[in-house]
Protein backbone atom coordinates (compact mmCIF):
# COMPACT_ATOMS: atom_id res chain seq x y z
CA UNK A 1 0.00 0.00 0.00
CA UNK A 2 1.29 3.56 -0.30
CA UNK A 3 0.70 5.40 2.63
CA UNK A 4 1.40 9.30 3.37
CA UNK A 5 1.97 10.43 7.49
CA UNK A 6 0.85 14.42 8.37
CA UNK A 7 2.60 14.82 11.62
CA UNK A 8 1.71 17.82 14.43
CA UNK A 9 3.43 18.50 17.41
CA UNK A 10 6.01 17.84 19.44
CA UNK A 11 9.54 15.63 19.03
CA UNK A 12 7.81 12.93 20.63
CA UNK A 13 5.36 12.85 18.14
CA UNK A 14 7.98 13.35 15.25
CA UNK A 15 9.66 10.44 16.37
CA UNK A 16 6.23 8.40 16.55
CA UNK A 17 5.64 9.25 13.11
CA UNK A 18 9.12 8.28 12.17
CA UNK A 19 8.49 4.54 13.63
CA UNK A 20 5.04 4.21 12.14
CA UNK A 21 6.93 5.18 9.10
CA UNK A 22 9.68 2.44 9.16
CA UNK A 23 7.46 -0.34 10.76
CA UNK A 24 5.29 0.09 7.80
CA UNK A 25 8.09 0.38 5.08
CA UNK A 26 9.10 -2.81 6.87
CA UNK A 27 5.95 -4.34 6.43
CA UNK A 28 6.52 -3.86 2.53
CA UNK A 29 4.50 -0.22 2.47
CA UNK A 30 5.42 2.68 0.22
CA UNK A 31 5.79 6.34 1.70
CA UNK A 32 4.65 8.79 -0.52
CA UNK A 33 3.38 12.38 -1.22
CA UNK A 34 0.03 12.63 -0.45
CA UNK A 35 -0.89 12.80 -3.88
CA UNK A 36 -0.45 9.22 -4.49
CA UNK A 37 -1.21 8.02 -1.25
CA UNK A 38 -3.68 5.29 -0.46
CA UNK A 39 -3.75 5.36 3.14
CA UNK A 40 -2.80 8.11 5.33
CA UNK A 41 -2.39 8.49 8.61
CA UNK A 42 -2.38 11.78 10.71
CA UNK A 43 -0.45 12.37 14.12
CA UNK A 44 -2.00 14.64 15.94
CA UNK A 45 -1.37 17.07 18.88
CA UNK A 46 -3.62 18.96 21.33
CA UNK A 47 -1.55 20.97 23.50
CA UNK A 48 -2.62 24.62 22.37
CA UNK A 49 -5.96 25.40 20.38
CA UNK A 50 -4.31 25.92 16.92
CA UNK A 51 -2.79 23.08 16.20
CA UNK A 52 -5.82 21.15 17.16
CA UNK A 53 -8.07 23.00 14.50
CA UNK A 54 -5.36 22.49 11.82
CA UNK A 55 -6.50 18.85 12.42
CA UNK A 56 -9.81 19.35 10.89
CA UNK A 57 -9.07 21.23 8.66
CA UNK A 58 -6.09 18.63 7.27
CA UNK A 59 -9.03 15.97 7.41
CA UNK A 60 -11.82 18.05 5.32
CA UNK A 61 -8.93 18.07 2.82
CA UNK A 62 -7.98 14.62 3.18
CA UNK A 63 -12.04 13.26 2.89
CA UNK A 64 -11.93 14.54 -0.56
CA UNK A 65 -9.08 12.54 -1.70
CA UNK A 66 -10.00 9.09 0.01
CA UNK A 67 -12.91 8.73 -3.30
CA UNK A 68 -10.52 5.28 -3.76
CA UNK A 69 -11.97 2.58 -2.82
CA UNK A 70 -10.03 0.89 0.08
CA UNK A 71 -8.66 4.52 1.07
CA UNK A 72 -9.01 5.66 3.91
CA UNK A 73 -7.60 7.81 7.68
CA UNK A 74 -6.02 6.80 10.84
CA UNK A 75 -5.87 9.35 13.21
CA UNK A 76 -3.13 8.94 16.12
CA UNK A 77 -1.84 11.15 18.92
CA UNK A 78 -3.27 13.53 21.23
CA UNK A 79 -6.52 14.50 19.39
CA UNK A 80 -7.16 10.90 18.92
CA UNK A 81 -6.70 10.25 22.74
CA UNK A 82 -9.14 13.29 23.57
CA UNK A 83 -11.79 12.49 20.58
CA UNK A 84 -11.46 8.86 20.15
CA UNK A 85 -14.88 7.73 18.79
CA UNK A 86 -15.94 10.61 17.90
CA UNK A 87 -13.94 10.81 14.93
CA UNK A 88 -15.80 7.82 13.18
CA UNK A 89 -19.01 9.52 13.59
CA UNK A 90 -18.06 13.01 12.08
CA UNK A 91 -15.42 11.52 9.08
CA UNK A 92 -16.93 8.35 7.86
CA UNK A 93 -13.55 7.69 6.16
CA UNK A 94 -11.79 7.51 9.40
CA UNK A 95 -11.32 4.01 9.98
CA UNK A 96 -8.70 3.86 12.91
CA UNK A 97 -7.83 5.64 15.84
CA UNK A 98 -5.33 5.33 18.08
CA UNK A 99 -4.37 7.05 21.60
CA UNK A 100 -1.02 7.31 22.89
CA UNK A 101 -0.50 4.00 24.02
CA UNK A 102 -1.95 2.71 21.22
CA UNK A 103 0.56 3.54 18.51
CA UNK A 104 2.59 -0.03 19.19
CA UNK A 105 -0.77 -1.70 17.22
CA UNK A 106 -1.21 0.59 14.46
CA UNK A 107 0.88 -1.20 12.24
CA UNK A 108 -0.68 -4.52 12.31
CA UNK A 109 -4.08 -2.47 12.37
CA UNK A 110 -3.16 -0.37 9.57
CA UNK A 111 -2.70 -3.91 7.73
CA UNK A 112 -5.81 -5.40 8.51
CA UNK A 113 -8.19 -2.53 7.43
CA UNK A 114 -5.97 -2.26 4.36
CA UNK A 115 -7.95 -5.77 3.72
CA UNK A 116 -10.91 -5.43 6.00
CA UNK A 117 -12.78 -2.17 3.98
CA UNK A 118 -15.75 -2.26 6.53
CA UNK A 119 -13.87 -2.58 9.78
CA UNK A 120 -13.30 0.04 12.24
CA UNK A 121 -10.66 0.09 14.58
CA UNK A 122 -10.23 2.20 17.83
CA UNK A 123 -7.15 1.73 20.72
CA UNK A 124 -7.50 4.36 22.94
CA UNK A 125 -6.49 2.74 26.44
CA UNK A 126 -3.49 3.61 29.43
CA UNK A 127 -1.47 1.08 29.59
CA UNK A 128 0.09 0.50 32.81
CA UNK A 129 3.43 -0.06 31.68
CA UNK A 130 5.55 1.45 29.17
CA UNK A 131 4.41 -0.17 25.21
CA UNK A 132 7.02 -1.70 23.69
CA UNK A 133 6.82 -1.47 19.79
CA UNK A 134 9.17 -3.72 17.58
CA UNK A 135 12.62 -2.39 16.74
CA UNK A 136 13.26 -0.65 13.19
CA UNK A 137 15.97 0.21 11.30
CA UNK A 138 17.15 3.41 11.54
CA UNK A 139 17.35 5.95 8.40
CA UNK A 140 20.17 4.60 6.57
CA UNK A 141 22.84 7.05 5.70
CA UNK A 142 22.06 7.14 1.58
CA UNK A 143 18.31 7.68 2.48
CA UNK A 144 18.24 11.25 3.07
CA UNK A 145 14.39 11.21 3.59
CA UNK A 146 12.63 14.03 2.71
CA UNK A 147 12.24 16.90 4.76
CA UNK A 148 8.88 16.92 7.73
CA UNK A 149 9.41 13.23 7.83
CA UNK A 150 11.81 13.40 10.76
CA UNK A 151 14.92 11.62 10.23
CA UNK A 152 17.94 13.06 10.25
CA UNK A 153 21.54 11.33 9.23
CA UNK A 154 23.59 10.35 11.94
CA UNK A 155 20.63 11.46 14.68
CA UNK A 156 17.76 9.51 16.25
CA UNK A 157 15.52 10.13 19.03
CA UNK A 158 15.01 7.47 22.27
CA UNK A 159 11.87 7.54 24.10
CA UNK A 160 12.42 6.82 27.64
CA UNK A 161 9.24 7.55 29.24
CA UNK A 162 5.36 8.10 28.01
CA UNK A 163 2.96 10.58 30.02
CA UNK A 164 3.50 12.98 32.72
CA UNK A 165 1.95 12.89 36.95
CA UNK A 166 2.22 17.16 36.86
CA UNK A 167 -0.92 17.99 36.18
CA UNK A 168 0.40 21.65 35.37
CA UNK A 169 -2.77 23.73 35.50
CA UNK A 170 -2.96 24.80 31.77
CA UNK A 171 -1.75 21.34 30.37
CA UNK A 172 -4.21 18.82 28.71
CA UNK A 173 -1.24 16.43 27.96
CA UNK A 174 -1.48 14.66 31.59
CA UNK A 175 -5.10 13.69 29.93
CA UNK A 176 -3.93 12.54 26.03
CA UNK A 177 -0.67 10.98 26.91
CA UNK A 178 -1.63 9.20 30.16
CA UNK A 179 0.16 8.46 33.47
CA UNK A 180 4.02 8.38 33.43
CA UNK A 181 5.78 4.84 32.96
CA UNK A 182 9.24 4.79 32.48
CA UNK A 183 10.95 2.36 30.03
CA UNK A 184 13.36 -0.14 31.42
CA UNK A 185 17.04 1.10 31.37
CA UNK A 186 17.92 -2.23 29.93
CA UNK A 187 15.61 -1.32 26.54
CA UNK A 188 17.10 1.92 26.36
CA UNK A 189 20.22 0.88 26.57
CA UNK A 190 20.27 -1.37 24.35
CA UNK A 191 18.53 0.77 21.55
CA UNK A 192 21.15 3.55 21.97
CA UNK A 193 23.88 0.55 21.85
CA UNK A 194 21.97 -0.69 18.49
CA UNK A 195 21.71 2.94 17.03
CA UNK A 196 25.38 3.76 17.50
CA UNK A 197 26.24 0.65 16.03
CA UNK A 198 24.58 1.24 12.78
CA UNK A 199 26.03 4.88 12.70
CA UNK A 200 23.90 7.14 14.66
CA UNK A 201 26.01 9.35 16.22
CA UNK A 202 23.58 11.99 18.32
CA UNK A 203 20.44 10.79 20.70
CA UNK A 204 17.94 12.75 21.67
CA UNK A 205 16.19 11.08 24.62
CA UNK A 206 12.63 11.87 24.78
CA UNK A 207 10.09 12.21 27.76
CA UNK A 208 7.45 14.90 28.61
CA UNK A 209 9.86 15.03 31.97
CA UNK A 210 12.95 12.75 31.77
CA UNK A 211 14.21 14.67 34.80
CA UNK A 212 11.69 12.06 36.77
CA UNK A 213 12.36 9.10 34.82
CA UNK A 214 12.19 5.93 36.47
CA UNK A 215 10.25 7.73 39.74
CA UNK A 216 6.82 5.57 38.59
CA UNK A 217 6.08 1.87 38.78
CA UNK A 218 7.83 0.89 35.38
CA UNK A 219 11.11 2.26 38.01
CA UNK A 220 14.28 -0.07 38.67
CA UNK A 221 16.13 2.29 40.96
CA UNK A 222 17.80 4.01 38.08
CA UNK A 223 17.48 7.53 37.66
CA UNK A 224 17.74 9.84 35.16
CA UNK A 225 21.22 10.77 35.86
CA UNK A 226 22.11 6.87 36.27
CA UNK A 227 21.09 6.87 32.66
CA UNK A 228 22.77 9.47 31.39
CA UNK A 229 25.70 8.66 32.83
CA UNK A 230 25.35 4.83 31.22
CA UNK A 231 24.48 6.04 27.79
CA UNK A 232 27.13 8.43 27.48
CA UNK A 233 29.85 5.56 27.98
CA UNK A 234 28.89 3.94 24.55
CA UNK A 235 31.72 3.39 22.33
CA UNK A 236 30.86 6.01 19.04
CA UNK A 237 28.21 7.80 20.56
CA UNK A 238 29.13 11.33 20.01
CA UNK A 239 26.08 13.79 21.02
CA UNK A 240 23.81 13.02 23.72
CA UNK A 241 20.69 15.25 24.08
CA UNK A 242 17.38 15.23 26.32
CA UNK A 243 13.93 16.86 26.29
CA UNK A 244 11.71 17.75 27.74
CA UNK A 245 12.97 18.55 31.47
CA UNK A 246 10.56 20.05 34.43
CA UNK A 247 12.85 22.77 36.61
CA UNK A 248 11.11 21.35 39.99
CA UNK A 249 12.86 17.77 39.20
CA UNK A 250 16.67 18.47 37.55
CA UNK A 251 18.80 16.64 39.85
CA UNK A 252 22.18 17.71 41.18
CA UNK A 253 23.62 15.00 39.97
CA UNK A 254 22.19 15.95 35.74
CA UNK A 255 23.36 19.39 36.39
CA UNK A 256 26.51 18.06 37.56
CA UNK A 257 26.64 15.64 34.47
CA UNK A 258 27.02 18.71 32.09
CA UNK A 259 30.26 19.27 33.24
CA UNK A 260 31.60 15.82 33.65
CA UNK A 261 30.10 13.69 30.45
CA UNK A 262 31.53 14.97 27.66
CA UNK A 263 29.47 14.12 25.12
CA UNK A 264 26.18 15.69 26.81
CA UNK A 265 25.95 18.01 24.61
CA UNK A 266 26.08 22.07 26.54
CA UNK A 267 22.39 22.55 25.73
CA UNK A 268 19.13 22.62 27.62
CA UNK A 269 15.40 23.20 27.29
CA UNK A 270 14.04 24.25 30.23
CA UNK A 271 10.47 25.79 30.02
CA UNK A 272 10.38 28.26 32.64
CA UNK A 273 6.24 29.35 31.52
CA UNK A 274 6.13 32.55 33.76
CA UNK A 275 8.42 34.97 35.82
CA UNK A 276 5.70 35.62 38.52
CA UNK A 277 6.01 33.33 41.32
CA UNK A 278 1.96 33.97 41.61
CA UNK A 279 1.56 33.02 38.62
CA UNK A 280 3.85 29.86 38.66
CA UNK A 281 2.05 29.11 42.15
CA UNK A 282 -1.42 29.04 40.17
CA UNK A 283 0.05 27.38 37.24
CA UNK A 284 0.79 24.03 39.65
CA UNK A 285 4.73 24.64 38.29
CA UNK A 286 6.15 23.87 42.09
CA UNK A 287 8.95 26.10 41.68
CA UNK A 288 9.85 29.66 41.88
CA UNK A 289 11.88 32.37 40.58
CA UNK A 290 14.65 32.35 43.18
CA UNK A 291 14.72 28.30 42.54
CA UNK A 292 14.46 28.46 38.45
CA UNK A 293 17.89 30.95 38.99
CA UNK A 294 19.42 28.87 40.98
CA UNK A 295 19.22 26.30 38.80
CA UNK A 296 19.98 28.61 35.96
CA UNK A 297 23.34 29.33 38.04
CA UNK A 298 23.96 26.04 39.03
CA UNK A 299 24.37 24.81 35.36
CA UNK A 300 26.04 27.66 34.33
CA UNK A 301 28.64 26.72 36.97
CA UNK A 302 28.83 23.29 35.94
CA UNK A 303 28.89 24.34 31.76
CA UNK A 304 30.10 27.87 31.68
CA UNK A 305 29.31 27.54 27.70
CA UNK A 306 25.55 26.06 28.33
CA UNK A 307 23.17 27.59 25.66
CA UNK A 308 19.29 27.60 27.34
CA UNK A 309 16.20 27.37 25.43
CA UNK A 310 12.79 28.03 27.31
CA UNK A 311 8.90 27.84 26.61
CA UNK A 312 6.86 30.61 28.32
CA UNK A 313 2.65 31.05 28.54
CA UNK A 314 1.40 34.99 28.35
CA UNK A 315 -1.86 35.94 29.39
CA UNK A 316 -2.34 33.33 32.23
CA UNK A 317 -5.66 33.28 33.70
CA UNK A 318 -5.12 36.40 36.31
CA UNK A 319 -1.90 37.55 34.76
CA UNK A 320 -1.40 41.45 35.49
CA UNK A 321 1.09 44.17 34.17
CA UNK A 322 3.06 43.80 37.10
CA UNK A 323 3.13 39.55 36.48
CA UNK A 324 3.95 39.95 32.88
CA UNK A 325 6.81 42.73 34.00
CA UNK A 326 8.66 39.66 35.99
CA UNK A 327 8.39 37.42 33.18
CA UNK A 328 10.32 40.32 31.54
CA UNK A 329 12.73 40.60 34.58
CA UNK A 330 13.68 36.90 34.16
CA UNK A 331 14.26 36.97 30.32
CA UNK A 332 16.48 39.73 31.12
CA UNK A 333 18.47 37.52 33.98
CA UNK A 334 18.50 34.80 32.13
CA UNK A 335 18.83 36.11 28.55
CA UNK A 336 17.93 32.36 26.91
CA UNK A 337 19.72 31.45 23.56
CA UNK A 338 15.92 30.93 22.39
CA UNK A 339 12.63 30.46 23.45
CA UNK A 340 9.22 29.45 22.34
CA UNK A 341 6.19 31.60 23.94
CA UNK A 342 2.48 31.19 23.50
CA UNK A 343 -0.94 33.07 24.38
CA UNK A 344 -2.65 30.92 26.95
CA UNK A 345 -5.06 28.82 25.49
CA UNK A 346 -8.53 27.14 27.53
CA UNK A 347 -7.55 22.97 26.84
CA UNK A 348 -10.65 21.10 27.52
CA UNK A 349 -10.78 19.67 31.00
CA UNK A 350 -7.90 21.42 32.39
CA UNK A 351 -7.70 23.04 35.80
CA UNK A 352 -7.06 26.59 34.55
CA UNK A 353 -10.10 26.73 32.65
CA UNK A 354 -12.24 27.85 35.51
CA UNK A 355 -9.37 30.44 36.63
CA UNK A 356 -10.42 33.98 36.12
CA UNK A 357 -10.32 36.62 35.09
CA UNK A 358 -9.23 35.68 31.41
CA UNK A 359 -6.83 37.95 29.48
CA UNK A 360 -8.13 39.92 26.83
CA UNK A 361 -6.68 37.89 23.77
CA UNK A 362 -5.37 41.91 23.09
CA UNK A 363 -3.33 42.17 25.94
CA UNK A 364 -2.32 38.97 25.34
CA UNK A 365 -1.24 39.32 22.02
CA UNK A 366 0.46 42.78 23.01
CA UNK A 367 2.55 41.04 25.75
CA UNK A 368 3.30 38.11 23.66
CA UNK A 369 4.66 40.26 20.98
CA UNK A 370 6.56 42.37 22.76
CA UNK A 371 7.93 38.69 24.71
CA UNK A 372 9.44 37.75 21.01
CA UNK A 373 10.73 41.27 19.72
CA UNK A 374 13.07 41.29 23.41
CA UNK A 375 13.94 37.53 22.67
CA UNK A 376 14.61 38.45 19.27
CA UNK A 377 17.29 40.92 20.23
CA UNK A 378 18.90 38.35 22.95
CA UNK A 379 19.10 35.69 20.68
CA UNK A 380 20.76 37.76 18.07
CA UNK A 381 23.29 38.84 20.42
CA UNK A 382 24.22 35.31 21.99
CA UNK A 383 24.72 34.40 18.02
CA UNK A 384 27.07 37.34 17.41
CA UNK A 385 29.46 36.45 20.49
CA UNK A 386 30.05 33.27 18.40
CA UNK A 387 31.21 34.60 15.35
CA UNK A 388 35.17 34.31 14.98
CA UNK A 389 34.82 31.25 16.92
CA UNK A 390 35.35 27.67 16.49
CA UNK A 391 33.06 25.05 16.51
CA UNK A 392 32.17 21.02 15.73
CA UNK A 393 28.98 21.09 13.19
CA UNK A 394 26.97 17.60 12.80
CA UNK A 395 25.70 18.18 8.71
CA UNK A 396 21.92 17.44 8.29
CA UNK A 397 21.35 18.16 4.87
CA UNK A 398 21.95 20.46 1.78
CA UNK A 399 19.79 23.12 1.72
CA UNK A 400 18.17 24.46 -1.27
CA UNK A 401 20.52 27.51 -1.75
CA UNK A 402 23.19 26.91 -4.32
CA UNK A 403 25.69 29.32 -5.36
CA UNK A 404 27.30 27.78 -8.86
CA UNK A 405 29.28 24.69 -8.06
CA UNK A 406 28.79 25.73 -4.39
CA UNK A 407 25.86 23.50 -2.35
CA UNK A 408 24.92 25.57 1.29
CA UNK A 409 24.28 22.37 4.05
CA UNK A 410 22.97 22.95 7.43
CA UNK A 411 23.88 21.49 10.27
CA UNK A 412 23.83 21.93 14.24
CA UNK A 413 26.52 22.79 16.54
CA UNK A 414 26.57 21.27 20.08
CA UNK A 415 24.46 23.81 21.65
CA UNK A 416 21.74 22.78 19.25
CA UNK A 417 22.05 25.76 17.24
CA UNK A 418 21.75 25.72 13.22
CA UNK A 419 24.79 26.28 11.12
CA UNK A 420 25.07 26.64 7.67
CA UNK A 421 28.38 26.04 5.80
CA UNK A 422 29.22 26.18 2.05
CA UNK A 423 30.76 23.29 0.63
CA UNK A 424 31.50 21.89 -2.54
CA UNK A 425 28.59 20.69 -4.14
CA UNK A 426 30.26 17.23 -5.04
CA UNK A 427 30.77 17.26 -1.18
CA UNK A 428 27.38 14.98 -0.23
CA UNK A 429 28.71 12.51 -2.48
CA UNK A 430 31.95 11.71 -0.30
CA UNK A 431 30.72 12.90 3.19
CA UNK A 432 26.43 12.57 3.47
CA UNK A 433 24.87 14.24 5.88
CA UNK A 434 26.10 12.48 9.81
CA UNK A 435 29.54 14.20 9.36
CA UNK A 436 31.14 16.28 12.02
CA UNK A 437 33.08 19.33 10.40
CA UNK A 438 34.75 21.59 12.03
CA UNK A 439 33.67 25.42 11.16
CA UNK A 440 34.86 29.00 12.12
CA UNK A 441 31.77 30.74 12.64
CA UNK A 442 31.80 34.10 10.36
CA UNK A 443 28.44 35.29 10.73
CA UNK A 444 25.16 35.25 12.73
CA UNK A 445 21.90 36.10 11.69
CA UNK A 446 18.26 36.22 13.59
CA UNK A 447 18.13 32.33 13.92
CA UNK A 448 21.09 30.57 12.88
CA UNK A 449 24.92 31.27 12.02
CA UNK A 450 27.26 30.83 9.04
CA UNK A 451 30.46 29.22 9.16
CA UNK A 452 33.65 28.26 6.50
CA UNK A 453 34.97 24.61 7.55
CA UNK A 454 38.49 24.44 8.92
CA UNK A 455 38.57 20.95 8.83
CA UNK A 456 37.02 17.28 9.79
CA UNK A 457 37.92 16.55 12.73
CA UNK A 458 37.61 13.09 12.82
N1 LIG B 1 -1.85 27.33 26.42
C1 LIG B 1 -0.71 27.85 25.91
N2 LIG B 1 0.46 27.20 25.91
C2 LIG B 1 0.48 25.96 26.42
N3 LIG B 1 1.49 25.07 26.56
C3 LIG B 1 0.99 23.96 27.14
N4 LIG B 1 -0.33 24.10 27.40
C4 LIG B 1 -0.67 25.35 26.96
C5 LIG B 1 -1.88 26.09 26.95
N5 LIG B 1 -3.01 25.60 27.44
C6 LIG B 1 2.86 25.34 26.17
C7 LIG B 1 3.82 25.24 27.36
C8 LIG B 1 4.55 23.96 27.10
C9 LIG B 1 4.58 23.92 25.58
C10 LIG B 1 4.84 22.60 24.99
O1 LIG B 1 3.28 24.38 25.22
O2 LIG B 1 4.70 26.34 27.32
O3 LIG B 1 5.85 23.93 27.67
FE1 LIG C 1 2.20 19.44 30.71
FE2 LIG C 1 3.32 20.17 33.04
FE3 LIG C 1 3.41 17.59 32.23
FE4 LIG C 1 4.87 19.44 30.93
S1 LIG C 1 5.13 18.84 33.08
S2 LIG C 1 3.59 17.82 29.99
S3 LIG C 1 3.54 21.23 31.05
S4 LIG C 1 1.58 18.75 32.78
Amino acid sequence: MKFNVITFGCQMNVHDSDWLIRAMESRGWEAVDESEAEVFIVNTCSVREKPEQKVYSVLGRLGRLCSRPGSFVAVGGCVAQQIGQGFFERFPFVRLVFGSDGIAKAPQALEELAEDHERKLIFNDFLSDYPEREQVDPSPYEDLVPPGIGTIPGQAFVNIMQGCDNFCTYCIVPYTRGRQKSRHPDHVIEECRGLVKSGVREITLLGQNVNSFGLDSGGTGVSFADLLYRISEIEGLERIRFTTSHPKDIAPEVIRAFGELPNLCPHLHLPMQAGADSVLKRMGRKYDSKRYLEIVSGLREACPEIALSTDIIVGFPGESDDDFEQTMDMVEKVRFESSFSFKYSDRPGVAAVKFQPKVSDDVAQKRLTRLQERQKHITRESLERLTGLETVVLLERPSRKQDGDIVHWRGKDSGGRVVNVPLPGDYEKNSPGGKLLRVLITEAKNHSLFGEKVGEPW
